[in-house]
C-alpha cells in the first residue's frame, strides 16, 4: 500500500445485499468510530425515501446527492462509511474515498444476493420484472469499478461477524509502522 495514503476512515463498497451496513456498524463499534451510510444520509436529507427519489426526481438527481456527500466525506474522521451500491461506479467518487478510506468490498455472488435482497422492497433498481436478471446485468457491469478496492472480501459463505473481522484485520495491517 501506498505509505503517503493517509487511512483515517473506512468506505464499504459494493453491490446490494452483501452486508455493508450491518458489518459497518460492527466495525464502527469495534473501533469506537462514527458510523454513516450514504443512503441514510441522503433520505434524511431529502426528507424522502431512496425509492421516492427515484420514483419522483430520477435517478441522475439521486446520483448527484450521492456525489455531493462524497466530497463532504472527505473532512471526515474516525468514520466507518457504507456506501449504495452504485457510488463507486463514478470514477470521482471512488478516487475521493480512496484519498481517506481503506476501501473495501464486499463481494457476493449473484445467487446469494438474490436470497439476501428478494424479500426486501426498498431497491428502486431491483424493481424489475426479473430481478435475477438484473442483479447479474448490474453486477457484471459494476463488477470493474469494485475490483479497484483495496480489499475484495467475499461475503457469500461468511457470517457479518466474520467479514467484520476480516474488514478490522485488514484496516489494522493498513495503519502506519510506528517509527
Ligand atoms: C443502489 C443501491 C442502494 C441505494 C440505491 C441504488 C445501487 O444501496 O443506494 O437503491 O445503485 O446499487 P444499497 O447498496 O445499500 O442497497
Amino acid at each position: 500500500m501506498d505509505s503517503t495514503r493517509q487511512i483515517r476512515n473506512i468506505a464499504l463498497i459494493g453491490f446490494m445485499g452483501t452486508g455493508k451496513s450491518s458489518v459497518g456498524r460492527m466495525v464502527a463499534d469495534t473501533l469506537h468510530f462514527t458510523f454513516l451510510d450514504t443512503d441514510d444520509v441522503i433520505q434524511a436529507r431529502a426528507g424522502i425515501s431512496i425509492r421516492e427519489i427515484f420514483d419522483n426526481h430520477g435517478e441522475a438527481v439521486f446520483r448527484d446527492w450521492e456525489r455531493r456527500l462524497v466530497e463532504e466525506l472527505a473532512r471526515r474522521t474516525k468514520t466507518v462509511i457504507s456506501t449504495g451500491g452504485g457510488l463507486p461506479a463514478n470514477e470521482a467518487n471512488f478516487v475521493s474515498l480512496q484519498s481517506h478510506s481503506l476501501v473495501v468490498c464486499l463481494w457476493a455472488s449473484p445467487e446469494k444476493i438474490y436470497q439476501r435482497v428478494k424479500s426486501q422492497t426498498h431497491r428502486p433498481l431491483l424493481h424489475d420484472p426479473d430481478p435475477q436478471a438484473k442483479i447479474r446485468e448490474l453486477l457484471t457491469a459494476r463488477e470493474p469499478y469494485y475490483r479497484k478496492a483495496d480489499v475484495l472480501v467475499n461475503t457469500d459463505f461468511r457470517s457479518a461477524r466474520e467479514v467484520a473481522l476480516q474488514v478490522l484485520h485488514q484496516f489494522h495491517m493498513a495503519q502506519p509502522v510506528p517509527q
